[in-house]
């Protein structure tokens, strides 16, 4: 695993946009694996920027999100499809067929996750993965378990997750129970994985995570076994 110390969140925004952005560069094809929540709005917003300068160019890229709430609409404000538009596709030359989320509000829940494995397949896997980090060590909606979820599927979220989701809802009642999330094998399968940390409320959980044992208890701890992990933490 490789380390980087940012020395804050802008620092931290600005360095994981960075080698998001050679992969673009490199590789203008490129299949991005992307993740909600609030540590990888700075990078979005940073990418975002290197479009309106002239750096990036999205029009060949293909992204394929992390996970989605069931249940919400993909106009409901809290859905990953809207958060992924407002921060990021919205700004960007990105060909909107070419974004993809799980769809939470699937009839056949079952169905979509095998359809969305597919997808990933189709695409010929992903070539740079993004990360966050639960403060449990969950990766996408992968909670601590007893084993490791191979595929994607459906979760049924930890009581601890709800409460650190319920932030961004009126009340905790509104948080969905459930969600659609990556496999750790379709995560694993990513050729380059980039994990962001923000704040000194995530340190412990990303040393045990990069240090520990590796166990289903701890998902975030299968990176270690990444060949191509990077790690970005400011605490
Ligand atoms: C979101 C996701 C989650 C978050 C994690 C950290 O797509 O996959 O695993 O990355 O919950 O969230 P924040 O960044 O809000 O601390």
């Amino acid at each position: 695993m490789n380390f980087i110390e940012a020395k804050s969140y802008a620092d931290l925004s600005r360095k994981a946009a960075n080698i998001i952005s050679a992969q673009i560069i490199l590789e203008p094809e490129s299949v991005l694996g992307l993740a909600t929540g609030s540590t990888p709005i700075g990078t979005y917003q940073n990418l975002v920027k290197g479009y309106q300068n002239g750096d990036l160019d999205f029009s060949r890229v293909r992204t394929i999100n992390l996970d989605e709430y069931c249940g919400l609409s993909t106009d409901h404000e809290q859905s990953y499809r809207y958060f992924m538009n407002h921060h990021l596709f919205n700004h960007i030359n990105i060909d909107r067929n070419n974004t993809n989320v799980p769809n939470g509000c699937a009839e056949d829940l079952q169905e979509e996750c095998s359809r969305y494995e597919k997808l990933i397949a189709s695409l010929g896997g992903i070539d740079l993965q993004l990360l966050g980090i639960g403060h449990n060590g969950h990766i996408a909606f992968n909670e601590p378990n007893s084993y490791f979820e191979k595929d994607t599927h459906v979760v049924k979220l930890k009581e601890s997750t709800i409460q650190a989701n319920a932030r961004f809802f009126n009340t905790i009642d509104e948080v969905p129970k459930k969600a659609i999330s990556m496999g750790i094998q379709s995560i694993m399968r990513a050729r380059k994985i980039l994990l962001i940390a923000n704040g000194s409320d995530k340190k412990d959980i990303v040393m045990k995570s990069v240090y520990g044992p590796i166990t289903p208890e701890v998902p975030a701890s299968i990176l270690q076994l990444h060949p191509d992990c990077t790690v970005i933490y400011s605490y």
